[in-house]
């Protein structure tokens, strides 16, 4: 008979959180693997992320994942944190240990690659320049996810020059060179990949300025934003031509090492997942 130890439990904490695809996702492959427990929704209001992340251990939960507001707020408040967490600023993922301590993870940059690897096999970091647009917390994800999978030049564009300046500076110079805003178009030349992580293009946002003309026509196109599933960006490099990837894979992806640290199995995006969570969206 199942005794308590083998039920387990997961969630995700947020503030406001029940939008979050992630109870969806998780349930779906704790059916499917036929596995005890469950993935639930934990709202957790700002002031109280100290005192729920201590509870976890106390509660027999295996873990978490972190979404808006708290994904930099538990970064001191965790026993042990990763250091690709560190880089990118954030944790996305905790892990309760056998004594209850926490760790602290970031899955978004696996997440991202994994994606891109989704829709296109032969995909290589270093196969060309690519050029990441924003320079907010997914930029980051993302540029850590490139530069760890031998990107060897990247052009960072944003909005505002100081954040896309020090962000390079932060990445290594070397490898990342920030870009004015107004020369997003011309950065666009020889590029191998364009990922945009601004919030343009999102539902309710208006679409990015962006002219794709200078892209070479075997540029993948990556949009991390997933509602739309269809951004007039990907609409657009879509149309010329270019293959895209959109921010699903980035969801589902990330929720994989996660449900593997706690669950021990590497579960996979299937067909019927995708199809589950994008019949929500
Ligand atoms: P996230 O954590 O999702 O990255 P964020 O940290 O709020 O969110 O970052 C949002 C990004 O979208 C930023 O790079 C922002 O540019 P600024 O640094 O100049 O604010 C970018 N962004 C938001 N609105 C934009 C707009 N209208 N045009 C261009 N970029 C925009």
């Amino acid at each position: 008979m199942a005794t308590e130890h083998t039920y387990k439990l997961a969630g995700v904490m947020g503030w406001p959180v029940s939008h979050s695809r992630s109870p969806l996702i998780h349930n779906h492959w704790i059916a499917e693997h036929g596995l005890r427990g469950a993935y639930v929704l934990l709202p957790v209001q700002p002031d109280k992320l100290a005192v729920a992340l201590r509870g976890l251990s106390a509660l027999g939960f295996a873990g978490c994942n972190l979404t808006i507001p708290h994904k930099v707020a538990a970064m001191p408040l965790v026993d042990h944190l990763e250091p690709l967490a560190q880089r990118i600023g954030a944790v996305n993922t905790i892990v309760v240990g056998p004594d209850g301590a926490l760790t602290g993870r970031n899955t978004d940059a696996y997440g991202f690659v994994q994606s891109l690897l989704d829709a296109k096999p032969d995909w290589r970091a270093d196969a060309g320049p690519a050029v990441v647009l924003g320079a907010g917390g997914a930029a980051r994800a993302v540029l850590a996810g490139l530069i760890d999978g031998g990107a060897r030049s990247i052009r960072l564009c944003n909005r505002s020059w100081d954040k896309a300046h020090d962000l390079a500076q932060e990445f290594g110079s070397a490898i990342v060179h920030a870009v004015p805003w107004a020369d997003r178009h011309n950065a666009l030349d020889g590029a191998a990949l364009l990922v945009n992580t601004t919030s343009q293009g999102m539902q309710g946002e208006s679409a990015l300025d962006l002219s794709l003309d200078r892209l070479p026509a075997e540029a993948l196109v990556s949009d991390i934003i997933y509602v739309p599933l269809e951004t007039p960006l990907l609409a657009a490099a879509r149309q010329r031509g270019n293959a895209t990837v959109n921010g699903l894979g980035m969801l589902l992806n990330q929720a994989r090492p996660a449900f593997e640290a706690w669950f021990g199995m590497r579960p996979d995006v299937t067909p019927a997942l995708l199809a589950q969570v994008q019949a929500t969206l």
